[in-house]
């Protein structure tokens, strides 16, 4: 199930990204979608802050990863300038999953066949005004089933304006 809320304020998709680490469980894959600037790593910042994240969080487009210590190691990637799958694959997901991270991916899109099968992608967009987005919360595979229900209650502060 597609969840959806929209945001006026970068502090809000901060805030919005903080209410989903609440529901995040180690080895969690989350792909973010949208265009340069659509908040993307607004939602990091604020899913960090969450988990214990003093560090500051800027847009990793120069490292491919960075692992903040968070009460979860938080492995941010941002696969923007990765022009082929197989550097991807190098990057070694696995691994990072297995140390019970919840992983961040910034243009993750592009690469989903590469990635698990199971994740939740959420995809941002801009507003009819300067500083709305759209949200869309949408899974792929099973994992997030559970956590559904949780997840539309937590983006409640956020609705979306239309009628979808
Ligand atoms: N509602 C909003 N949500 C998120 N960011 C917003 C919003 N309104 C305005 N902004 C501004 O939009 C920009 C979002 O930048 P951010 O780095 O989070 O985007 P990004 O998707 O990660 O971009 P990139 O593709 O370059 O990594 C910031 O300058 C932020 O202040
Ligand atoms: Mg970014």
């Amino acid at each position: 199930m597609t969840v959806r809320a929209a945001t006026t304020s970068a502090e809000a998709t901060r805030d919005l990204g903080a209410a989903v680490a609440g529901l995040a469980r180690p080895g969690d894959v989350i792909v973010l979608a949208g265009d340069l600037g659509a908040g993307k790593t607004a939602f990091v910042q604020g899913f960090g802050r969450a988990l214990g994240v003093t560090e500051r969080i800027p847009s990793p487009h120069f490292t491919p990863v960075h692992v903040y210590e968070g009460r979860l190691p938080i492995p941010h990637l941002d696969v923007y300038r990765l022009d082929q799958m197989s550097e991807a694959l190098d990057l070694g997901l696995a691994e990072m999953l297995d140390e019970g991270g919840v992983v961040l991916i910034e243009w993750g899109d592009a690469i989903l066949p590469v990635l698990t099968q199971d994740l939740r992608e959420v995809r941002l967009g801009f507003g009819d005004e300067d500083a709305e987005r759209s949200l869309e919360l949408g899974p792929v595979g099973t994992r997030w089933t559970a956590r559904r229900t949780a997840l539309s209650a937590a983006l409640e502060p956020w609705p979306h304006g239309g009628t979808a």
